[in-house]
């Protein structure tokens, strides 16, 4: 029937209906309060240090193409989103669709040394990959993986 309906009154409606949740599923709106924008600038920083350090893995296990510089470049970018990371957290920020854990507010010092554990790992793989060369560093971009999840386990929740 809504589908009929849509049809006789072309497009607006069916905005009308989704925009009232006629639509159904889908995620949780974000809101537009600063809460709702910290939400989304970290969840933007975590699949920008996601990105690249899946490249950085990637040329480690040679499936893709190796480049030295975008390698150190790739390094030195995650040590920097890493120090990003902490101001994403605001307080009351856990809205709904988040998996931030109370935790991070409780436990705020240890939180931020978990970003700084990143930006550690990731900082020594830029300057071993500069100064020795990619194949003598790239066995250290385990350790800039084990930092997500030394963050992960206590402050994020699990995905169901
Ligand atoms: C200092 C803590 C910390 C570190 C370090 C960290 N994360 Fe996260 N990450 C979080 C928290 C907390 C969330 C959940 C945020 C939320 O949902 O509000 C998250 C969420 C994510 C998400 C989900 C984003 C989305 O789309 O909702 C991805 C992907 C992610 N992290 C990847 C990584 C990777 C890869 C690393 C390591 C290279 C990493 N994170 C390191 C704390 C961290």
């Amino acid at each position: 029937m809504k589908k009929l309906i849509a049809t006789l009154f072309g497009v607006s409606l069916i905005s009308v209906l989704s925009a009232c949740g006629g639509a159904g599923g889908g995620g949780a709106e974000i809101p537009d309060t600063p809460e709702g924008q910290a939400f989304q600038y970290r969840t933007s920083v975590m699949e920008a240090v996601a990105y690249k350090v899946g490249q950085l893995r990637a040329m480690a296990m040679g499936e893709i193409p190796v480049n030295q510089e975008l390698f150190v470049k790739h390094a030195n970018d995650v040590a920097t989103l890493a120090t990003m990371i902490p101001e994403g957290f605001i307080p009351n920020s856990a809205i709904e669709g988040s998996a931030a854990l109370p935790e991070i507010w409780t436990n705020n010092a240890d939180f931020q040394a978990k970003a700084m554990d990143l930006h550690t790992a990731a900082q020594a793989l830029a300057m071993a990959a500069q100064s020795q060369g990619f194949e003598a560093a790239k066995g250290m971009v385990q350790q800039v993986g084990g930092t997500c999840g030394g963050c992960h386990r206590p402050y994020r929740r699990r995905q169901e």
